[in-house]
């Protein structure tokens, strides 16, 4: 018997934890709506994640550097890119992200609520992103409401709104490479020029790589990085114990821990694609080739045969099969970017407040699937 999502049941309009958190004990295969398989249970999604042979990221036929790229191909691309998020190339960074945090939350209104996700979580990644890449702060605006809108065509599950706001995308992206091109700058040092310098096998990348690369660095420092963002202010507003333990000054290893710890107990990173390369058994569940199949992180972090106690905040305890970067071969490359990125926020928020609560007239309202976190995350600072 194949384990199936009941057919009255649809994740649409739901806040995607409760909805897994009823189906995981249950199933550990189910699938959805569209189709696809998702792997609820941590056991099958590090087993079909680690054998990439068999779950191929070949799920889109649009460019996807590196996402949608499997094996030697993708080896070739990670060697070429990785070396833009490792921490000597992000140390020069971390005084500007800084900056940015600081500029941010001293702009922020006191005595009324203020929305983590998008008056803080967005804008710090937009901010922290541009200073990041080097690209202009006028582009700002034009990015927080592309984060917006990307998230709402998403939401839609619509493909044709999802591929224009992909397409509006790429708009943006070569407004800042074609001023570049026409000028022939070549002595400009920045993240962006240097990725134009770049060479995979040998050769530059096309203008088409480039773009793609820049959608998905983009795709996961500002979509992911602003989710991220909203759950933290969210779990330190609601648990005053962590936050004082914070406030009163822990060292940057302990503080990156215990931001994984909240990024596991809520991942609002939900999910990843792949497509079997052959017939698969998974989870008891016969796969034919070609099966979409979900990677389902939010629920495989929250797994109780793994997390005893999933609300439980243990990060010594867990963070060996803590899944909120990933796992195998497509693991996160930003994590050390993210991670940096997280922990300033975070320190310049404490910093600069004594007090984050959570506004009692504004109850934090759940993002709905497939995104998901938090939608908004209303708080007053003091
Ligand atoms: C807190 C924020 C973030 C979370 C939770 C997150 C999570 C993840 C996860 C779970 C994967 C695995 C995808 C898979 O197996 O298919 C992944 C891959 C990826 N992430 Fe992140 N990410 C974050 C931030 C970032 C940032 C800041 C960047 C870059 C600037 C980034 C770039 C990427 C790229 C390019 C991949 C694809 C890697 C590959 O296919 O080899 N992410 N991320």
């Amino acid at each position: 018997m194949t384990d199936h999502m009941p057919d009255d049941l649809s994740a649409a309009g739901r806040d995607i934890r409760a909805f897994t958190e009823e189906l995981r004990p249950l199933h550990g295969v189910v699938r959805n709506d569209h189709g696809e398989w998702v792997l609820l249970r941590h056991e099958l999604v590090v087993q079909a994640a680690l054998s990439d042979d068999r779950f191929s990221s070949a799920v889109s036929s649009h460019l996807q550097i590196p996402n949608g790229m499997d094996s030697t191909e993708h080896t070739a691309y990670r060697a070429a890119l990785d070396c833009f998020l490792t921490p000597e190339a992000l140390a020069p960074f971390r005084e500007r992200f800084r900056q940015v945090a600081a500029d941010l939350i001293a702009s922020l209104p006191r005595g009324v609520a203020v929305d983590a996700v998008s008056q803080l979580g967005t804008r710090f990644a937009v901010r922290a992103q541009s200073a990041w890449l080097g690209w202009p702060t006028d582009l700002e605006d034009r990015l927080v409401d592309w984060v917006a809108e990307n998230h709402a065509a998403t939401r839609s599950g619509d493909s044709a709104w999802t591929r224009r706001v992909a397409e509006l995308f790429d708009d943006l992206i070569l407004s800042v490479l074609n001023p570049r091109r026409e000028k022939r700058e070549d002595d400009a040092d920045d993240v962006t020029a240097q990725l134009m310098r770049t060479k995979v096998n040998g050769r530059l990348l096309t203008e088409a790589e480039i773009v793609s690369v820049l959608r998905n660095w983009t795709g996961g420092d500002l979509g992911s990085v602003a989710q991220c963002v909203g759950v933290l202010v969210h779990y330190l507003a609601k648990h005053s114990t962590v936050q004082d333990h914070l406030r009163s000054g822990v060292p940057d290893a302990e503080l990156d821990a215990i931001i994984n710890e909240i990024l596991r107990i809520d991942d609002p990173f939900v999910s990843n694609r792949r497509v079997t390369t052959c017939p698969v058994t998974i989870g008891g569940v016969a796969l034919p080739a070609g099966a979409r199949v979900k990677l389902n992180w939010t629920s495989a972090n929250r797994d109780e045969a793994v997390f005893c106690e999933p609300d439980a905040m243990d990060p010594e305890r867990n963070a060996d099969q803590n899944l909120v970067y990933g796992i195998g071969r497509h693991a996160c490359p930003g994590r050390t970017l993210a991670t940096l990125e997280m922990r300033i926020v975070v320190q310049e928020l404490l910093a600069a407040t004594s007090s984050v609560a959570l506004d009692p007239q504004q109850p934090a309202e759940r993002a709905t699937s497939p995104i998901g976190g938090w939608a908004k995350v209303a708080v007053l600072v003091s």
